[in-house]
């Protein structure tokens, strides 16, 4: 049977850090509450006038070439996840090509908000298994800080910019993306969303004057779906792949508060060294967190280890993967 294999990861976060610290300064919060309320200590920011999330995605598809040697003219698709497009057209996929000079591949976005990783990875390893393309990039690239408002203290201490990537290769081993549960409730449109901007109220002196251009979140109505709905789908891809908590290696949910990753820890008993967390340093950075948190911890993995990624973003769209490492850290 043929499956998509991740055979490199990259990642690229801005060198500008912004700390609990600093954030104290710019809104009525301290660091005691967003450490103890979110996990989270710093975050990092793209602030070059005029750059975007294809920036990110550029560095970090960069690195991915630099990292697996591969030559650019053999991507043939890049599919970039991002709520953070550089436009509204064209898309951010297609500018991260060009910035990388790859002018031999089609590409396209996913907007899957934080579940957009695990989205484009299913999309990008259901084009392998059907023998449609051998090397297919997935990037998400975000940008968040775009869609921040930092007089707004119920969001501006969460987010923080990032982007990272994976290489996919058909294999015949027992090895790659083997199975994912994903799911979508539009029900969840009024408590995460951005109002404005897009068709149904384009920018206009009104929607700046009301801060409709940033993020909103009903922060306790999205924790409770998040716990539930990244609990019951990685019961789910476990059930169905005959996984108990014991046989998983490595169990990585979006990092999006520390709370809510250990309320999914606690549900599954994970121990310890099971689940990868990098929150502290970067804050959520939507599709890119998982990626991210892959590419962290990438040294540690041997081939063979078995993942659950799991993720819940607007929409609300959710899910799980279930994920055999390819290959051993060098
Ligand atoms: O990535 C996509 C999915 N997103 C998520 O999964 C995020 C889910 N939600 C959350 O992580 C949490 O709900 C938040 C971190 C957003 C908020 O934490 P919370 O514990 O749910 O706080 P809350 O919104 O219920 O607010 C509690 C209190 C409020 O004060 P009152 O009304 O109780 O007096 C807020 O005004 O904390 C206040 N507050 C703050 N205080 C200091 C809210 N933000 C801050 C802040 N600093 N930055």
């Amino acid at each position: 049977m043929l499956r998509a294999k991740i055979t490199g990861i990259a990642s690229y976060v801005p060198d500008d850090v912004l700390t609990n610290e600093e954030l104290a300064q710019m809104v009525d919060t301290s660091d005691e509450w967003i450490t103890t309320r979110v996990g989270i200590k710093e975050r990092r920011i793209l602030r070059a006038e005029g750059t975007g999330s294809s920036d990110l995605g550029a560095k970090a598809l960069q690195s991915l070439i630099e990292k697996t040697g591969i030559d650019p003219r053999e991507i043939e698709v890049i599919i970039c996840a991002t709520s953070n497009p550089d436009f509204r057209f064209p898309s951010t996929a297609s500018i991260i090509a060009e910035k990388v000079g790859i002018k031999t591949t089609y590409g396209y976005d996913i907007q899957a908000a934080c579940a957009g990783f695990l989205v484009a990875l299913q999309a990008g390893a259901a084009y392998i298994q059907a023998g449609l393309y051998k090397k297919v990039v997935v990037i998400a690239a975000e940008k968040m800080s775009s869609m921040v408002n930092y007089k707004d203290r119920n969001t501006c201490p969460l987010f923080g910019d990032a982007a990272a990537c994976v290489l996919l290769e058909p294999t015949e081993e027992e090895c790659g993306v083997m199975d994912s549960v994903l799911h979508t409730d539009g029900m969840g449109l009024p408590h995460l969303v951005m109002t404005a901007g897009g068709s149904v109220r384009p920018a206009s002196h009104t929607t700046i004057d009301k801060n409709e251009h940033y993020v909103y979140q009903d922060g306790r109505f999205v924790f409770k779906h998040a716990v539930a709905d990244m609990i019951s789908s990685s019961d789910a891809v476990m059930h169905r792949n005959g996984l108990t908590i014991d046989d998983v290696d490595y169990v990585i949910p979006h990092q999006a508060n520390l709370r809510i990753i250990e309320a999914i820890a606690e549900r599954f008993n994970i121990p310890e060294e099971k689940l990868l967390v990098n929150i502290q340093h970067y804050g959520n950075t939507s599709a890119a967190s998982i990626p991210l948190c892959l590419a962290e911890y990438e040294h540690r993995f041997k081939k063979g280890d078995k993942f659950i990624l799991t993720a819940f973003g607007a929409g609300f769209t959710w899910g799980a993967v279930y994920l055999v490492w390819g290959y051993d850290a060098k």
